[in-house]
């Protein structure tokens, strides 16, 4: 296949293009190869490329951020994420679009399925929400894909926060009262790669299986990496006060796959063990 990627020097977008590189054509944009936020560019491009599929890894991911920067967040989430639905639908092309599991409020005390209501916290989530009901509306072949928690390689993320901290001191503090499945972006983009292989549109939870709290997360990061000396304390999300509220509990379930027959994620440790073993080793 020939794909299109957009948002191709981000943390998901790095990984697609290295997994999906060696079986599909891949044409990765970066920001500075491919603005978003310029509609007419973005439509000339996919008529230009003519990809079977256009994956829209580019987002603006400041979460705290979006609450002021309110229109940016939504040019690039919501509005790009129209215009390369309409031009993917256009040419006949698929159109993945990568979502959140902030669009849900956190409160349902149990795994989120694809069919539970929404209803996001924050501007961040709203304009998840907004980029996934666009993809809906005007893409007859959209895979909307909601994941959460993410670390790879290429992203300052949580895992490689806890390690850089524990280089430096030798007690962290976590929070203990939210929960989520943190999801490795290489299984990701892999099973993308597998729905991609599929006419199964719709919209999916893709993360990695079972789900804990960010203190556990740490506990186990540390645990992975072999950091037995560093010392972890509990905290409440009440200590850390930001501007964004985060949801409680936004593990996701994954009923779509196992429906869809797609081949299930493997279990959030194992993924976590894998990543510190070997490709945190290559992080530059
Ligand atoms: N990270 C998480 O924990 C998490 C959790 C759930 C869902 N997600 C979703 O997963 C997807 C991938 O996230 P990620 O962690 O890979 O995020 P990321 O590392 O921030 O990557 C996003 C990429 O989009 C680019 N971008 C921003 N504005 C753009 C524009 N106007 N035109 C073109 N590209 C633009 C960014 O470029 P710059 O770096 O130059 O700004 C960056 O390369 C996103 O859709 C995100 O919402 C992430």
């Amino acid at each position: 296949m020939k794909l299109l990627i957009t948002g191709a020097g981000g943390q998901l977008g790095r990984d697609l293009v290295r997994v999906l590189e060696s079986e599909h054509t891949c044409y990765a944009l970066t920001r500075e190869e491919l603005d978003v936020t310029d509609g007419d560019a973005l439509s000339g491009r996919i008529r230009s490329i003519a990809p079977d599929a256009v994956i829209y890894a580019a987002a603006y991911t400041q979460v705290d951020q979006a609450e002021t920067d309110l229109e940016m967040a939504f040019r690039v989430n919501a509005v790009g994420a129209g215009h390369a639905a309409m031009g993917a639908e256009a040419i006949g092309a698929a159109m993945v679009y990568v979502s959140t599991d902030y669009v849900f409020d956190g409160k349902k005390g149990t795994p989120y399925l694809e069919t539970d209501p929404v209803s996001p916290l924050g501007a961040y989530g709203r304009s998840k929400l907004a980029g996934e009901q666009l993809t809906r509306e005007l893409s007859s072949r959209h895979f909307i894909i909601r994941t959460s928690w993410l670390y790879g390689r290429d992203g300052s993320n949580f895992v490689t926060k806890i390690l850089a901290a524990a280089g430096q001191r030798p007690e962290l503090t976590v929070v203990d009262d939210q929960f989520g499945s943190p999801t490795y972006t290489v299984d990701l983009a892999s099973c993308i790669g597998r729905m991609l292989q599929t006419q199964a549109y719709g919209t999916y939870h893709v993360a990695n299986r079972g789900f804990c709290s960010r203190y556990a997360f740490a506990e186990a990061i540390l645990a992975a990496a072999g950091r037995h000396d560093v010392i972890l304390n509990p905290a409440s999300s009440e200590a850390f006060v930001l501007p964004a509220q985060r949801p409680e509990n936004s593990a996701l379930a994954d009923r779509g796959l196992r429906r869809a027959g797609i081949p299930r994620m493997r279990d959030w440790k194992s993924a976590l063990e894998h990543f510190i073993d070997s490709d945190y080793l290559l992080k530059g």
